[in-house]
């Protein structure tokens, strides 16, 4: 099972958060080996009688919104295409305090339109953490640049400025943090970093809509962010992508690679492509986007009543939000499980203890950094003749994220759609957590 099919089970089946949440002992042995995210134990929690959140949520604008661009003729941007792709560019780059905004037609061609206007290729290295979703890492390889893990602060689950400053090289020519879960990572701290070194700092916002640092939006602290409106995503079009950046050229630049002929201003590398979002789902963007402010609102309150809750069980310890986060998105509910504090009981048999009790949860991701779809690059032909055989072979323990291998034991998620449920939800989540952790003894011993 490959990591994207992991994805659409989870959102097939779950209807639940995000970047993934998990069904059981096969999807745990698969996906030790690839890539990805556990799928939330959804299908126990409906069979114990629960009608969790539905995700999406649609209704008879959404319906009419799509009829209107089917009956318009105007499926696509181009030429003399519809002005539901511009609208909404010009609605989120307004809402992200971003100047320029171009719509794509994923988060992952967000990602490849922002490192193919910035010309990044073979021979740069590009640092990612590696707790993050395995398209982060695909579109540095589809440029075939090297990737570089920076471990991740176990606390916060977030990328630790300082191992990113400790793996820059003399070829690194962009930081990519990832803002996981939706809240941000210290983009100031790495700012400053790629400021001092002269090194293009891109934000992987595809969880982090609407996040905030120090009052800034996430996505506009460096040269650009890329944003996912995927299907788990707390705005989604099914798929869907945006830049947003504050540089004009770089805005051009980005236009003229997600489509073919650009037709923007601006020098170009000879490269591009076709990324374009089209007007379906840009006119369904519009619609979702009228709940959105609502939601996220819901999400936050949620979220941050849930933290009090579960700081209070021993065992349980919410992601730690950074100090400069006014703002988080809220695409995931992390936390870190200590089983001794549970008498020993195994994650995976808490998870379903949380399931029975009809509460989803997920381990979360898989190991980006020693799955065997990111070690297969030091064998990948293409990279041995750029960057040469015994450098490939050193890249692979140049990999190695102790904290992140830690982190990833130790991870139990809750999706967004958990966090659009009641005020009462969360309490009773919180009590089934000390119901579970009164009986972990029986159960680890079941
Ligand atoms: C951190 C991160 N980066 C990149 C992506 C890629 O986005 P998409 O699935 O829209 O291609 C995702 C989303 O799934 C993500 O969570």
């Amino acid at each position: 099972m490959n990591a994207s099919l992991n994805r659409r089970r989870f959102i097939g089946q779950a209807a639940t958060a995000g970047a993934g949440l998990a069904f059981g002992a096969a999807a745990a042995a698969a996906a030790e080996k690839t890539p990805g995210t556990a799928p939330i134990t959804q299908r126990a929690a409906t069979a114990a009688g629960r009608a969790t959140s539905a995700w999406p949520i649609s209704e008879q604008r959404d319906e009419d919104a799509l009829i209107s661009v089917l009956r318009s003729g105007k499926w696509g941007r181009t030429g003399a295409g519809g002005l539901r792709v511009k609208e909404f560019e010009t609605i989120f780059a307004e809402r992200m305090r971003a100047r320029f905004c171009v719509a794509t037609s994923s988060g992952t061609t967000a990602l490849l339109s922002a490192l193919g206007a910035l010309n990044i290729g073979p021979g740069d290295e590009v640092i990612l953490p590696p707790y993050t979703f395995v398209a982060t890492f695909n579109a540095i390889t589809n440029n075939f640049a090297l990737p570089v893990f920076a471990d991740v602060e176990a606390d916060s689950f977030q990328v630790d400025p300082q191992k990113i400053a400790a793996a820059i090289t003399s070829a690194t020519r962009l930081l990519l943090p990832v803002h996981i879960g939706g809240t941000p990572c210290d983009i100031e701290a790495i700012a400053t970093i790629g400021r001092t070194r002269q090194i293009t700092l891109l934000e992987d916002a595809c969880q982090s809509l609407t996040a905030e640092w120090r009052g800034q939006p996430i996505g506009t602290h460096g040269i650009g962010g890329c944003f996912s409106f995927q299907a788990s995503k707390n705005l989604t079009a099914g798929e869907g992508g945006a830049v947003l950046t504050n540089d004009e050229a770089f805005a051009h630049q980005v236009y003229n690679f997600h489509t073919p002929g650009g037709g923007k201003p601006g020098a170009s590398w000879g490269r591009s492509a076709n990324y374009r979002l089209t007007e379906f789902q840009a006119a369904l963007l519009l619609t979702q986007y009228s709940r959105f402010e609502a939601q996220q609102t819901q999400r936050t309150e949620n979220a941050t009543y849930l933290a009090t809750l579960l700081h209070k069980i021993g065992g349980i310890a919410p992601a730690r939000i950074p100090s400069g986060c006014n703002r988080s998105g809220w695409h995931l509910f992390m936390m870190r499980y200590d089983a001794r504090e549970f008498a020993g009981l195994p994650r995976a048999k808490f998870i379903q203890a949380l399931a029975k009790d009809r509460v989803a949860a997920s381990s979360g991701y898989t190991s980006l950094n020693l799955s065997n779809h990111v070690k297969a690059l030091a064998a990948n032909p293409h990279y041995q003749r750029i960057y040469g055989v015994d450098t490939m072979a050193r890249w692979v323990a140049r990999n190695h994220c102790p904290v992140n291998d830690r982190v990833i034991e130790e991870a139990v998620w809750l999706g967004q759609t958990t966090l659009l449920e009641s005020r009462h939800e969360m309490e009773r989540i919180a009590e089934v957590i000390v119901g579970v952790k009164k009986r972990a003894g029986d159960l680890a011993k079941a």
